[in-house]
């Protein structure tokens, strides 16, 4: 039956109903999205007449979820939930890692995501932001097992990733083995060897020279040149780490070579102090050959809590998210934090480190050596044409310091914190291009 009602008057094209947020997010529990919101929150009264274009950034711009079965080493057919979020195209393809971890969840590979489209830009490379995970835990999967789902996850988002579609990388519990995997599987689907797919991968698949190492130089480059404005002498600082692997570990290895002392080190298995600067070169020795810190006989065991206290002028978290909170931000002696680690600081503790007069090094300028020299991968892989690991490192220090002084220059002119700053510079560079491109159709 016709409904005898009229058809209500359409609203007029300005006063169109607009969700402020997604049906598929919980407004109670919004989880690291939250967080990058109010980021962005903080960020639109800096961007003039772009803001325009602000609620781009609120919204990824394609959010896949796909279900990944694989055969069990017993027989047993076991399902698995991957995602992959393309964050921001505006610049370039989506770039970012791939995650495995239980506690995945669409709400962290969405910020995760926004974070890499903010890095991206931060650093200029012409990039937008993407990120990917599986929820699973790979300790309980068999070598057969984990390559099984690595390559039943790359066909199921191969639909949507490609070397000028969205590359890939390692993060957390994804390395260069299954990169590789990950490029076969890719190479395999659409006919060809693809190296450009994906990057981090190992030198003999197109890898690039500098890669394993780039993301702990890139934090130590930061630090040097934010240690140069604050007037700190990187020769007989005091440096203490969160993380001993290969952030941490790189890190705390440029900063003994730079005369730095290593004086308190915290990882998962426990944390370990020596006031005359630890033997950092024996330290990875030690780590390499049992796993973590502890045990260490070139220091003096502490309480992992007691870390939080250890008297240094340079602290850089570089294990998890979430670890400087407001229980421990007030124990912090370091005059800067280096976040080496996505998303270490909780905005609680970054209120409490901004009213002591910390300076705090976000993530999206201090970690983005990994994808500096990911780009330098991507571009060798294009042309065929390997460069020297002098030349990477030369290329990657430039960037770095170019971007920073960048940021450190918006952040005194708004008067503002780091962090922010470097919102300002990527949000306006994001937004400018969709401004340039306008909008399809
Ligand atoms: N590897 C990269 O290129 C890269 C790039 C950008 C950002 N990051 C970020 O840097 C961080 C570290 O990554 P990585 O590649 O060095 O990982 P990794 O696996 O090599 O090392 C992780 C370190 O964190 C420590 N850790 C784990 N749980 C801990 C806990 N509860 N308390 C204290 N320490 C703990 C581990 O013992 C290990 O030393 C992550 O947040 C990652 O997203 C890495």
């Amino acid at each position: 039956m016709v409904s005898k009602k009229s058809d209500k008057t359409p609203a007029s094209p300005t006063a169109a109903p607009q969700h402020a947020l997604h049906s598929y997010l919980d407004p109670q529990h919004l989880g690291p999205w939250g967080i990058y919101l109010q980021q962005i929150d903080r960020v639109t009264p800096y961007l003039g007449s772009l803001a325009r274009w602000v609620e781009t950034l609120k919204r990824p711009k394609r959010a896949l979820i796909v279900d990944v079965p694989i055969e069990l080493d017993n027989g047993t057919i076991a399902h698995f939930e991957g995602y992959r979020v393309q964050h921001n195209t505006s610049r370039g393809p989506g770039k970012g890692g791939v995650r495995f971890h239980q506690d995945v969840t669409l709400s962290e590979v969405m910020a995760l995501s926004a974070w890499m489209s903010i890095k991206n830009a931060a650093v200029n490379v012409p990039y937008g932001g993407a990120k990917g995970g599986i929820r699973v835990d790979p300790r309980l999967l068999s070598a057969k097992e984990l390559e099984r789902l690595t390559r039943r996850y790359t066909s199921e988002i191969g639909i949507i990733i490609g070397p000028t579609k969205d590359i890939p990388a390692p993060d957390v519990n994804t390395n260069e083995k299954v990169m590789a995997w990950m490029m076969d599987t890719y190479s395999m689907n659409v006919g060809e060897t693809a190296t450009g797919v994906v990057t981090g991968k190992p030198v003999d698949v197109g890898g690039s020279l500098g890669r394993r190492e780039a993301t702990g130089r890139g934090v130590f480059t930061i630090a040097c040149e934010a240690a140069h404005h604050i007037g700190l002498s990187i020769e007989g600082a005091r440096v203490a780490v969160q993380g001993f692997g290969n952030v941490g570990g790189t890190a705390g290895k440029l900063f003994a070579e730079a005369g730095a002392l290593v004086v308190a080190v915290q990882d998962h298995t426990g944390a370990i102090a020596n006031d005359k600067g630890l033997n950092v070169p024996k330290l990875q020795e030690h780590v390499a050959k049992t796993g973590g810190v502890a045990g260490f006989k070139g220091g003096e065991a502490i309480k992992p809590a007691d870390f939080w206290a250890a008297k240094c002028d340079i602290m850089i978290p570089a294990a998890l998210e979430g670890q400087v909170t407001k229980d421990n931000a007030g124990k912090i002696k370091a005059k800067m934090l280096i976040e080496g680690a996505n998303g270490p600081t909780t905005p609680e503790a970054d209120d409490i480190l901004h009213d002591k007069g910390v300076l705090v090094v976000p993530d999206v300028i201090a970690n983005a050596g990994g994808v500096t020299v990911s780009y330098f991968e991507w571009v060798q892989d294009f042309s065929s044409f390997f460069w020297s690991e002098a030349e990477i490192n030369a290329r990657l220090a430039k960037i770095m310091k170019e971007a920073f002084a960048a940021i450190w220059h918006t952040a005194q002119q708004h008067q503002v914190s780091l962090r922010t700053a470097t919102f300002i510079v990527a949000c306006t560079r994001i937004l400018h291009a969709r401004d340039l491109r306008g909008l399809y159709p």
